[in-house]
């Protein structure tokens, strides 16, 4: 798995990590005990960037869970998510207790409230327990309100939508992360599983094969991965074949151009 550079948030992350939304939201020994299968598969493969929230229900307590015994194996992308200060902190406790005192990569889940909880992750930098801050936002309505955030100087990274149907980071939220050096998370790959509905011919895959890529979602995944722009992306799955299969999309060789188009009209057709 290729290792990058998470810009200036002196963070060094895998390629390809994991989301967590819907996936690990679980109950449950069974459930628990496939959650820590899929977390084996992501380590074992170096997908060992998590993404969570506590807007994902029972999501970081579960990967807190399946953590036991080797936090230190990985790196955890969390959020604060919370409509005041009071409550942000108290989300903030419970996070830290869930990852054993220490976040990598604590963020702000769509701005709510950014101002407030920005000062409180300051803070928690402060006292060694954040390692880099990061905003997120879904949704292309609030990107002028994210690039604020970005040009405040107070951030390092962000978690931004792109894939080959949602490209309007292109616009003015990537070149802005280029030019200030920030981190680039990228959130829904598969557009929530819509783009692997339906697939191309397995005949169509085969000149991407000297790149890697033999499967439609590997394809999806090394599009975003080649621009250079994007550091790493975090497909969410519940299952360990998934996770094997997306973390091997983490290697070079990259897409130019010219296939990075051609995966492009593979996508308009379906
Ligand atoms: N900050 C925000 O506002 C925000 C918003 C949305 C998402 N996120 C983050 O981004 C992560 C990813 O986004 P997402 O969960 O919405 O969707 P996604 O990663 O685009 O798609 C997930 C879906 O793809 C399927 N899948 C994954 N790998 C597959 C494979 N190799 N073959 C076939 N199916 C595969 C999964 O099903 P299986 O379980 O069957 O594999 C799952 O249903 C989230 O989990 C979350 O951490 C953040």
């Amino acid at each position: 798995m290729e290792i990058r550079k998470l810009g200036k948030s002196g963070l060094l992350v895998p390629a390809v990590g994991m989301g967590t939304w819907r996936t690990f939201d679980i109950r449950g020994n069974g459930a628990t005990a496939n959650a820590r299968l899929v977390v084996d598969s992501a380590i074992s493969a170096g997908a060992s960037f998590f993404d969570s929230s506590p807007m994902y229900g029972e999501a970081e307590r579960v990967l807190g869970l399946t953590l036991k015994g080797r936090r230190n194996a990985v790196q955890i992308a969390t959020k604060v998510w919370a409509d005041t200060a009071s409550r942000g902190w108290a989300q903030s406790k419970l996070s830290l207790l869930y990852f054993e005192g220490r976040i990598d990569l604590y963020q702000i889940h769509n701005l709510l409230n950014w101002k407030e909880h920005l000062e409180m992750i300051e803070r928690l930098k402060d006292k060694g327990k954040v390692l880099a801050i990061g905003a997120t936002h879904y949704s292309s309505h609030s990107f002028l309100e994210l690039r604020r955030v970005m040009e405040s100087g107070r951030i390092a990274a962000v978690q931004i939508p792109y894939n080959v149907e949602q490209r309007e980071v292109e616009k003015d939220i990537l070149p802005l992360a280029a030019e200030l050096d920030l981190g680039v998370v990228i959130m829904r790959p598969f557009g929530g599983g819509n783009h692997l509905r339906r697939r191309p011919e397995e005949s169509e895959l085969v000149p991407l094969a000297p790149f890697g890529v033999t499967t439609w979602p590997q394809a999806l995944l090394k599009w975003i991965l080649s621009d250079p722009r994007c550091h790493t992306t975090i497909p969410a799955t519940s299952k360990s074949q998934h996770v094997l299969e997306n973390a091997a999309a983490g290697n070079p060789p990259w897409f130019g151009d010219e296939e990075r188009k051609y995966v492009q009209r593979l996508a308009e057709k379906l």
